[in-house]
C-alpha cells in the first residue's frame, strides 16, 4: 500500500472537493490566500483523453503552481490501459497523488462504464485501480465514490477496502439520488466502519452538504472519519478553510477585493477559457447584499472580464 503524502497530513483532514470548471488553479490560489485545505483535488479528467494525441487541452486543466501542493489529480475512465497511461502522465506532471472517480452519476460518464457505473462492476474497478497503481510510480492512489448505485452497497465499500488504495472518500448519496435530498451521514459512518474493519490503515473521508469547518470537525468526530471533503460551501467563500474567519463578518470591500484577486488570477492563468466560467463566481461572492444590487447588475452586464475588473476596482 503506497501512502505517500497522505501519511504526513494531520487528522482530521479537510480537503477541497473536485468541482468541474470551478476549482481551477485560479480559485485554488485565491483560497490559499485566505486559508488552506489539507489537500486540493483537480476536477475529473478523462483518462481516455489524456492517453490520446489530443491531450493538450486536458493538460491545461491539470495546471497548478508550487504552493498548491499537496494536490491530487482526479481521473475517470473504464479502460485500464488508458488509466495506466494517464497515471504515468500525472506522475510526470509532479502531482502528489491520483484519485479515481468512481462516483460520478452523469449519464454520459456512466454510459462509458466509468464513474458510478463501476460500483456495479468491481472486476473492472479492480483492474482500473491496479492500472493506476502500476502507472503512478511512488504516488498513492485514492478513490472517490458513493454509497451505492441503486441501493446502499456494503460489499462495494468492503471490496474497495481490500484494494491497495491509500484513501477513500465516500459521498453520502446513491448514484440515483438527487442532491436536493440530504446526504446520508449515518450510512457514511456505517460504510467507513466496514472499510476500517478490513483495512485500519485506509484513510476514510466523508462528503456531502457540509457547510463549514465547525460542522466538518463535528462530523469527522461523530462518524469516526479521518476527515471531510468540502465542496459547494466554498462557492464565493475562499475563507472556508480559515478557522478564524467567517465570511458573514467580512466587510463587503474585502469580499470585493477577494473576488478581484480571483478574477485577476483567472485572467492570468485561464485566459483561454470561457469567461462565463469566471462570471459564475460573481454572484456567489456578493449574493445576499441588498445594497449591492447595482454592482451585481453592472457585473452581469459586462462583456468581458477586463470590464468587470474595472467595476470591481472602483468598488474595492
Ligand atoms: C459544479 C460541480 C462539479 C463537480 N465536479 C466533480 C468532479 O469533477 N469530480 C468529482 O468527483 N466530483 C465532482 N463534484 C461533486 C463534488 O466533488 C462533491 O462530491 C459534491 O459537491 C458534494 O459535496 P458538497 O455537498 O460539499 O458540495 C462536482 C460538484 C459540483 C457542484
Amino acid at each position: 500500500m503506497k501512502i505517500g503524502f497522505w501519511k504526513k497530513l494531520k487528522k482530521p483532514v479537510f480537503s477541497l472537493a473536485p468541482m468541474a470548471d470551478v476549482t481551477d488553479s485560479a480559485f485554488r490560489q485565491t483560497i490559499l490566500k485566505f486559508g488552506r485545505p489539507a489537500v486540493f483535488f483537480t476536477w475529473f479528467i478523462p483518462a481516455d483523453g489524456l492517453a490520446s494525441v489530443g491531450k493538450q487541452n486536458l493538460l491545461k486543466d491539470l495546471f497548478f503552481v508550487e504552493k498548491e501542493h499537496p494536490i491530487v489529480a482526479q481521473i475517470f475512465g473504464a479502460n485500464p490501459k488508458n488509466i495506466f497511461l494517464a497515471s504515468k502522465i500525472i506522475k510526470e506532471l509532479g502531482f502528489d497523488g491520483i484519485d479515481i472517480n468512481m462516483g460520478c452519476p452523469e449519464k454520459k460518464i456512466m454510459k462509458q462504464g466509468a464513474g458510478a457505473a463501476l460500483i456495479d462492476n468491481p472486476n473492472l474497478a479492480k483492474k482500473i485501480i491496479s492500472a493506476a497503481l502500476s502507472g503512478s510510480g511512488r504516488l498513492p492512489v485514492s478513490v472517490k465514490t458513493r454509497l451505492g448505485n441503486k441501493t446502499t452497497s456494503s460489499s462495494w465499500i468492503k471490496f474497495l477496502a481490500k484494494t491497495d488504495i491509500a484513501a477513500l472518500t465516500i459521498h453520502g448519496r446513491l448514484a440515483k439520488d438527487d442532491s436536493k435530498y440530504p446526504a446520508d451521514w449515518f450510512e457514511i459512518k456505517k460504510a467507513a466502519a466496514f472499510a476500517k474493519k478490513i483495512n485500519p490503515r485506509l484513510l476514510v473521508f466523508g462528503n456531502g452538504d457540509v457547510k463549514n469547518l465547525e460542522e466538518a470537525e463535528i462530523k469527522s468526530e461523530l462518524y469516526h472519519l479521518d476527515g471531510i471533503m468540502l465542496g459547494r460551501a466554498v462557492f464565493g467563500n475562499p475563507w472556508l478553510f480559515n478557522k478564524k474567519i467567517k465570511k458573514e463578518n467580512i466587510p463587503p470591500k474585502k469580499i470585493i477585493q477577494a473576488l478581484l484577486l480571483h478574477l485577476r488570477l483567472f485572467k492570468k492563468y485561464h485566459s483561454y477559457k470561457n469567461p462565463a466560467l469566471m462570471k459564475k463566481h460573481f454572484n456567489a461572492y456578493i449574493s445576499g447584499w441588498p445594497k449591492v444590487k447595482n454592482l451585481r447588475i453592472k457585473l452581469m452586464k459586462t462583456k468581458n472580464l477586463s470590464e468587470a475588473e474595472k467595476i470591481l476596482k472602483f468598488f474595492s
